[in-house]
């Protein structure tokens, strides 16, 4: 008997429009009966400052990511690529998460991929955010690796990802997640 398994998606994008958040969106609902995936964006984290931390612990919205985190079965991030690598917003996010007691990225598996305008994918940005979590002990899913290009081309004017084998690497993309997730433990 298996359990329900919940995967905590995070956007790296702030931007209404975004094909990151919309391709997370989109592989929500693609998942399959008892796989909940729950779709979250990094509006409100203040800028990392240490201060903080030792004045007051962590600002709430922090410990709102920190404990999502830590409650998800597995994380799955969608990263759009800046200049080459995953934007700071990704950054600002994972140096607050990754700070001590209880570390959640430890032991937790986690996927990435990447939703981009240009040919590439962004597929830069997901090599560079990958060690970054694998330093910190996340379980990062290997393989398929999944870099969305021409994505003006593959979702609508409303956001839904029209491109059908855009759609089969996020299905494939996730039912690994799953496997890969169920095989550490959970679920
Ligand atoms: C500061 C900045 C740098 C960018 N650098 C790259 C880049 O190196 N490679 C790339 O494919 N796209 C680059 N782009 C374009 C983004 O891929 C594009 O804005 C994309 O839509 C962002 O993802 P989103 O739709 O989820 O917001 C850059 C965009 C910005 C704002």
């Amino acid at each position: 008997m298996t359990r329900e398994l919940r995967l905590l998606a995070i956007s790296g994008s702030l931007r209404k429009g975004s094909f990151n958040t919309a391709a997370l969106r989109a592989l929500g609902a693609l998942a399959p009966e008892g796989v909940l995936v729950e779709v979250r964006t990094l509006h409100g984290i203040p800028l990392y400052n240490e201060d903080l931390r030792e004045d007051g612990g962590f600002p709430p919205e922090v410990t709102a990511l920190r404990e999502a985190v830590r409650a998800a079965d597995a994380l799955v991030i969608a990263t759009p690529e800046y200049n080459y690598s995953f934007p700071g917003v990704i950054k600002n996010a994972v140096d607050w998460i990754s700070r001590p007691p209880q570390q959640p990225f430890l032991d937790k598996p986690a996927v990435v991929f990447s939703v981009s305008p240009g040919i590439t994918g962004g597929v830069r940005a997901q090599w560079a955010l990958k060690p970054v979590l694998a330093g910190l002990g996340a379980l990062v899913l290997p393989r398929p690796e999944v870099a969305i290009g021409s994505a003006r081309a593959k979702f609508d004017d409303k956001g839904a990802l029209v491109d059908e084998d855009s759609r089969k690497r996020l299905a494939a993309l996730l039912e690994a997640l799953i496997a890969w997730t169920r095989r550490f433990g959970a679920g």
